[in-house]
């Protein structure tokens, strides 16, 4: 499970905690000379960096992530100052472009004319140069750009915007289509956000589609409630980061299309949005029936199943998850089983579910109509939080530690635990 191996980045984090510390708030309290992103800002230019970090720029400071105060602009990119004469920008994305490691990652700002390209954080020799040069038929004085990726957009594009037209550039044949998008109000900043697209403008942001242009639902909304945490603009919970060492998952588990969540509490986060960052959200955002939180939660064909005391909901998954009609029903209706369901899990290409209470694995054949139990298992390991199985294995979570093991029959006959790891930062982006 490549979730595992790779370096995730934390944006906002966990709800929920206690005495944990809060994030730092985003109105410079400390520093009245910095600019606040709560006062209603309208930002210069918006992007993330190779690690998923979203930087937020306006005149000569920035803001690094979701939460937090101000920053001169050159402490994290250094030639954005006076004196190399970029005190701001125009535009920024970041270039997605995966099959040319030498400009995927990379990120692009633009002023007037010019193109700046930063890799880790620091100019690239040749740079600054004319926009033309590396985006020929792309405008000067951008108001703002925004990477689409291949199946978001037709091919691996950026899209820049200068007043109502959208120059969609096309990066592998370098050409240009231009529209214009009058419905959508001017965007000053542009972000591509887990899958999302955004346009921002004043303190409002209003979510486009990037092909079309269409907007749906009702925009424009005010980015102080959904991109920064401000005083007086609830964010739908208390957020504050969780210590590793405090981690309590309550499911985990990854669906066919390789999207990755965990769920604890009221909040989900997923985990596989590497280039995006992690971010906490409530449950009911993405499954509004589940109101009260889920003690396990599997995967299995193109459904998500998640249990919550003696209730399955099973959730279609598609762009959306909707709930099928029916649903909820008993875990005694749908899986046979009665009591508290612990942890869940299928491997790839089974169709079995094993479901983990107290002592007990129980595996449910998922194609057999009623569904019963097949087999019962004890296991040494007790008082589990979670599980999942992927090609390499089966984690097992219980608190802040998970436990590797091959096969569920393994996990059934081991009678002494294997070495417990420790939830990283990387895994989930607590802190350390
Ligand atoms: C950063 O920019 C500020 C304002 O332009 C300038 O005063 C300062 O010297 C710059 N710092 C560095 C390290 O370049
Ligand atoms: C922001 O959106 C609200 C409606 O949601 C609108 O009343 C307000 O004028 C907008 N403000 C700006 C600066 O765009
Ligand atoms: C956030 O926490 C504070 C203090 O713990 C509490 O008074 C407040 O009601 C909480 N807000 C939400 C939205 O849960
Ligand atoms: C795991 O964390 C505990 C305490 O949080 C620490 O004592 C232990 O050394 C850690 N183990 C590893 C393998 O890092």
């Amino acid at each position: 499970m490549e979730l595992f191996t790779k370096t995730l980045f934390l944006c906002l984090a966990f709800a929920l905690t206690n005495g944990a510390p809060a994030p730092p708030p985003d109105a410079a309290v400390d520093d009245p000379s910095l600019p606040d992103r709560c006062d209603g800002s309208e930002f210069d230019a918006i992007t993330p960096d190779e690690k998923g970090n979203t930087f937020f720029f306006k005149g000569s400071h920035l803001w690094k992530g979701f939460h937090g105060p101000a920053q001169l602009s050159n402490e994290s990119f250094k030639e954005l100052d006076d004196i190399h004469n970029i005190g701001h920008v125009d535009a920024a994305f970041r270039m997605h472009n995966a099959e040319n490691p030498d400009d995927h990652d990379h990120i692009y700002f633009f002023l007037d004319d010019k193109v700046f390209r930063y890799y880790d954080h620091a100019l690239e020799e040749g740079y600054p140069k004319e926009i033309q040069q590396d985006f020929p038929g792309v405008p000067s004085h951008l108001d703002a750009a925004v990477e689409c990726p291949k199946g978001e957009c037709m091919a691996d594009s950026v899209l820049f915007f200068k007043g109502q037209d959208v120059h969609v550039y096309d990066i592998a044949t370098k050409t240009v289509k231009t529209k214009t998008w009058s419905h959508l109000p001017v965007c000053t900043s542009a972000l591509r956000w887990l899958e999302h697209y955004y346009c921002f403008h004043g303190h409002n942001f209003t979510k486009f589609h990037p092909v079309s242009g269409m907007v749906s639902d009702a925009y424009p909304k005010d980015a102080r409630r959904y991109f920064m945490k401000c005083p007086n603009f609830g964010h739908g919970g208390n957020y504050s980061v969780l210590k590793c060492s405090n981690v309590k998952i309550d499911a985990i588990t990854t669906d066919d299309a390789g999207k990755s969540y965990f769920f604890a509490g009221l909040i989900y986060m997923r985990l596989d949005t590497s280039r995006d960052g992690l971010h906490a959200f409530p449950i009911t955002r993405s499954w509004k029936e589940v109101t009260s939180g889920v003690d396990a939660v599997f995967s299995y064909t193109d459904k998500m199943y998640l249990i919550k005391g003696d209730q399955v909901y099973i959730y279609k998954a598609a762009a959306h998850y909707t709930l099928i009609e029916g649903y909820p029903k008993t875990l005694k209706e749908e899986l046979g089983i009665e009591g508290h369901v612990d942890a869940a899990f299928v491997c790839p290409d089974a169709h079995a579910v094993h479901l983990i209470q107290g002592g007990i694995i129980r595996a449910v054949d998922l194609t057999a109509t009623p569904r019963a139990v097949t087999r019962t298992m004890p296991m040494s390991l007790s008082n589990i939080d979670a599980a999942m199985c992927s090609a390499e294995g089966i984690h097992v979570f219980k608190g802040p530690t998970y436990y590797q093991y091959q096969s569920a029959m393994i996990l059934a006959v081991s009678r002494i635990a294997p070495e417990p790891h420790n939830v990283t930062k990387a895994m989930m982006g607590c802190e350390e």
